[in-house]
């Protein structure tokens, strides 16, 4: 196993989070054990951040300790992920408006003690900021029109550390070429913070980039 950041590992083509509840899989990942350690398999085409990542991310900002707060967490299959790296020291706040993944991903929190189900509309961030606590990296995954109106209500309210937005180009403009899209939102984003990278996710997830910001 080649370590690619704190958490993140690599063999072949593939890569992996240690497993925080050795032998339970959150969505039919594989398991691997390698020196007494029991790891999951990260799969690129259902997380976007592990198609980041093996695009060639340079800025990965999940640590051990960190706490996050996750838009649009889904049953949370990366969120899992994010849960394994932070460890029972960080804590994932998983915001979703959507009753039917929420109801796996509660199930999954309570597998998993590092991880906090919000139902709520991250349009809105006034209903759950009294739950919010010291959140020091802000990742979104929402594909709607006003994804990036989104990202920054939250940015400003929650003022993390650093942010990380997955666009999905034909969620903000079906008509428009998706780099005309990404140009546009990265000067968008670019007028209220630092963009440390822009990495395109194709073939991993067409038409999306991720967005780190400082
Ligand atoms: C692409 S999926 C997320 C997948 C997930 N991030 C993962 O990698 O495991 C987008 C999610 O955003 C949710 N969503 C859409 N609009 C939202 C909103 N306004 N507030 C909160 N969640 C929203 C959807 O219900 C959906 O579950």
């Amino acid at each position: 196993m080649k370590k690619l950041f704190e958490g993140v590992y690599k063999e072949g083509n593939r890569i992996f989070t240690k497993n925080l509840m050795p032998g339970r899989k959150v969505y039919n990942e594989r398991l691997l054990k390698k020196g007494g350690v029991e790891y999951r398999s990260w799969n690129p085409y259902r997380s976007k951040m592990a198609a980041a990542i093996l695009k060639g991310l340079k800025n990965f900002l999940i640590k051990e300790g960190e706490r996050i707060l996750y838009l649009g967490v889904a049953s949370g299959t990366t969120a899992s992920h994010f849960s394994d790296i932070i460890g029972n020291g960080g804590i994932i706040y998983g915001i979703e408006i959507s009753f039917k993944p929420m109801k796996n991903f509660i199930k999954l929190c309570q597998e998993r003690k590092n991880m906090l189900p919000v139902l709520a509309d991250a349009n809105k961030p006034e209903m759950y900021e009294a739950i919010i606590e010291d959140a020091n990296v802000l990742y979104q995954d929402i594909a709607q029109k006003n994804q990036v109106e989104i990202f920054l209500k939250n940015m400003n309210k929650f003022e993390p550390q650093h942010g990380i937005i997955m666009v999905k180009a034909r969620s903000i403009d079906i008509s428009m070429k998706p780099n005309r899209v990404f140009e546009r939102v990265k000067k968008e984003i670019g007028k209220h913070f630092e963009i440390k990278e822009a990495i395109k996710l194709a073939p991993y997830a067409k038409d999306h980039i991720a967005i780190v910001v400082e």
